[in-house]
């Protein structure tokens, strides 16, 4: 390393000294040539003054002898190289003996008196001093008196030898010198940071000097990054955090623009009686998911705007920021009129797609204009989607079933972006999807995509055997592609989930607080045991087989009336269609009934409250029970079940849970039920009630460490990390195209 260092700087600074002798000795020679010359000046005026009162005299006598005497002898100081003594025409009068031949009066003639001049003659530069002289009795003459310069040339070229020298010598030593103090500054801090970094302690430069704590700062904040992007790395198998969500959307993916796309908006702007405009959180299970992920990813969402008061809330785009208390992405709001929501979301999504993807048993209904619109509203949105695109390959995270055709419609629009469509609803064998009239259509478009994600495995296998049997391409059944048209589609498994810890946890009250609360305002006692059931009011959830579960144990365990209260929160969904309408009027009726048979004094076996609920008060309701029960018939993941578990940091409370959900596939520790199974239910809802506390926390523990680590910043991680990969091989595959597209043109 030193040997080094020498090399670098002595090299450059000599070569800079060299250029600067080499541009400053001209100028060197110059001033000492004017010294010189102005030396011998001043000495041409003494020679001059010591002769000039004898000359007239000798010239008078015109005795060339006593004449040649006088200045022979000034003429032997070893500067003066001859004296000349000239009439004003330019006739030599006298010479000194030794002057060179070649002098004449004439080479001195344009000099005027009093002033010298350097003349080069061939043997040399000489210096020419005149002195015009009007003695009186004596006619006029002058005097040059002059210098052989010779020994200017020769004292020059020594002091340049002398300065080049000594200026060498000094610049090597002091380059030596700046070398060996920079090389043990750099030891010292090196010395120092790597004694920090063994210690753990480069966070902290307390320890340093003074003088070393710029540069440490520089180099410990280089390190802390490094340490953290190594532990974001880390955490890409143990801790999903949004940073690591960045940190992939950053570094895998090169931050391209995300573009998420649902029918269901996260936030509606809604009226209210007074006229205010309040902001709604929709009770939907894509919106509990995808909005951490948006917050963590920046970028726009386009959705349907649906609230009563959006349009006021936009602006002349059609775009407001969210969320409104600290905004992060763009929504962008799509207005459908009366008719398209009648036929796309109510019409083929809600009364078609919906019942035909979950064994509710209750009908699909398809109906041809309801297809025409769902295209049609399908098609918008593409359009609003490709417009909101400011690059060609953005990453395009379609929602659920509403968009089946998206994908399709999308790809001749924004052909290099990456599109995933994730369906959050079951899906189901081939033999039921092959009930839908467009069933080829809706594949062939949903193939599509780059990534089409599922819930479950089972999804995905069901996916690939109904396009095995309805779709004409090729199925890698082991690395789950579809090929078709030139395009592969990657099938795959992504369980969704919530965010951890969920942001209403860290304001909500402590778990005491919240029984006590729920119990004063739904008027039950402080014995009661609190069996909970939130979702929105859908024939997949099972909430009537939960009250005849409830019913039966009832029947069965006497004891328990008066002991146990199942609240249900059911926030009305879908209302206008008949299907939910008749749910509600059931349910409605099926708790009446059950009430009426066994409510005594105060208590009542069911409160029912069919109202939405703001996510804060689900949080304080699932801190406040003692059991909730999520029995849906059919559920692609159910989130419920996972705030449940996570909002429980007392690590108590125990969670019934439907084996048709998503979520049993990871919530192993709950009670799984059959959900149509009446006694199994009854029996789990009694298992729940006499359940030792320390066997409720360590259930409960287990699955709040299964949610914690599978949480939706895995869930879109994983998503958006397999999408990084199709990018790069999409990359590869272009190069390698251009590059055979450019061997055959050198062919041809
Ligand atoms: O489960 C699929 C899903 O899209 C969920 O995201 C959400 O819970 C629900 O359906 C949407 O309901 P809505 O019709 O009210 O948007």
């Amino acid at each position: 390393m030193f040997r080094s260092s020498v090399i670098r700087t002595v090299l450059p600074l000599l070569i800079a000294a060299g250029v600067v002798v080499f541009f400053g000795l001209p100028y060197f020679d110059r001033l000492l040539q004017s010294w010189f010359a102005a030396d011998l000046q001043l000495r041409s005026h003494l020679v001059m003054n010591s002769m000039e009162e004898r000359l007239p005299a000798l010239l008078a006598r015109d005795d060339p002898q006593a004449l040649g005497q006088v200045l022979n002898r000034i003429a032997l100081d070893q500067r003066v190289l001859a004296i000349l003594i000239c009439r004003p025409d330019g006739e030599l009068l006298f010479k000194t003996h030794d002057a060179p031949a070649a002098l004449s009066c004439a080479d001195a003639a344009a000099i005027p008196d009093g002033h010298s001049s350097v003349l080069h003659t061939p043997s040399g530069s000489i210096q020419s001093s005149v002195f015009d002289q009007h003695p009186q009795g004596v006619q006029p003459y002058r005097v040059e008196i002059v210098y052989d310069l010779s020994f200017i040339d020769r004292r020059q070229t020594t002091a340049r030898e002398y300065v080049m020298a000594y200026g060498g010598v000094a610049i090597l030593i002091l380059a030596l010198i700046l070398v060996l103090g920079a090389w043990l500054l750099l030891r010292r801090w090196a010395n120092i940071l790597i004694r920090d970094i063994r210690s753990r302690r480069f966070l902290d430069n307390a320890q340093s000097a003074p003088l070393w704590r710029p540069i440490l700062r520089q180099v410990r904040k280089v390190l802390h990054e490094m340490e953290e992007r190594q532990r974001l790395e880390l955490d890409y198998r143990e801790n999903w955090t949004p940073q690591a969500l960045q940190h992939v959307v950053r570094d895998q993916l090169r931050s391209p623009q995300i573009i998420v796309v649902s029918n269901r908006e996260p936030y509606m702007h809604e009226r209210d009686e007074s006229g205010a405009i309040n902001v709604q959180i929709p009770a939907s299970g894509m919106v509990t998911a995808l909005e951490p992920v948006m917050r963590a990813c920046s970028g726009t969402w386009v959705a349907h705007g649906s609230g009563s008061a959006d349009r006021d809330a936009v602006d002349r785009f059609d775009r407001v920021r969210v969320p409104p208390d600290n905004p992060s992405y763009a929504l962008r709001r799509v207005w459908l009129s009366d008719a398209e929501q009648e036929g796309f979301y109510y019409g083929l999504s809600n009364e078609g797609i919906w019942p035909l993807c979950h064994l509710a048993y209750v009908r699909p209904a398809f109906r041809g204009e309801d297809w025409l619109v769902y295209q049609s509203v399908n098609r918008r949105f593409a359009e609003v989607v490709a417009r909101e695109a400011r690059s060609e390959d953005p990453v395009i995270l379609i929602q659920d079933y509403h968009f089946a055709l998206l994908p399709g419609q999308l790809r001749p629009r924004r052909p290099q972006s990456t599109i995933a469509l994730f369906w959050h609803i079951p899906w189901p064998n081939a033999e039921t999807f092959g009930l839908c009239p467009w069933k080829r259509e809706m594949l062939s478009n949903l193939l599509m995509s780059d990534i089409l994600g599922f819930h479950t495995l089972y999804h995905c296998q069901n996916f690939l055997s109904t396009v095995d049997r309805f779709v004409e391409c090729q199925i890698d059944q082991e690395r789950m592609t579809v090929a078709l048209q030139g395009h592969i589609c990657h099938v795959g498994a992504y369980p969704i989930s919530i965010e951890w810890p969920p942001r209403w946890l860290a304001s909500a009250p402590s778990v005491e607080v919240c029984r006590k609360s729920v119990r004063e305002r739904y008027g039950l006692s402080e014995r009661i045991v609190l069996a909970l059931g939130v979702e929105r009011w859908d024939f997949t959830k099972g909430v009537i087989e939960r009250f005849n579960a409830l019913e039966l144990l009832l029947d069965q365990e006497p004891r328990l009336r008066g002991q146990i209260t199942l609240l249900q929160i059911a926030a009305p969904s879908r209302s206008k269609l008949p299907a939910y309408q008749s749910l509600q009027q059931a349910t409605l009726s099926e708790a009446e009934r059950i009430n009426a048979r066994f409510a005594r004094g105060d208590w009542r076996p069911i409160v029912l409250v069919g109202k939405h609920q703001r996510p804060e008060q689900v949080f304080e309701l699932y801190r406040a029970a003692d059991l909730c029960i999520v029995n849906s018939l059919h559920d692609g993941m159910n989130l419920v079940a996972k705030e449940f578990v996570a909002a429980r940091d007392d690590e108590d409370g125990v969670l019934i849970l439907s084996t048709f959900t998503g979520a049993s596939r990871e919530l192993l520790e709950a009670l799984l039920v059959n959900p149509f199974d009446i006694t199994e239910t009854a029996a789990a809802i009694r298992r729940a009630i006499e359940m030792p506390l320390e066997q409720r926390r360590e259930r409960m523990r287990l699955m709040r460490r299964t949610v914690a680590e599978n949480n939706v910043y895995r869930w879109a991680g994983r998503m958006l990390v397999d999408a990084a990969r199709i990018r790069q091989r999409q990359a590869l595959a272009i190069t390698e195209e251009e590059a055979q597209v450019g061997r055959l043109d050198r062919l041809g």
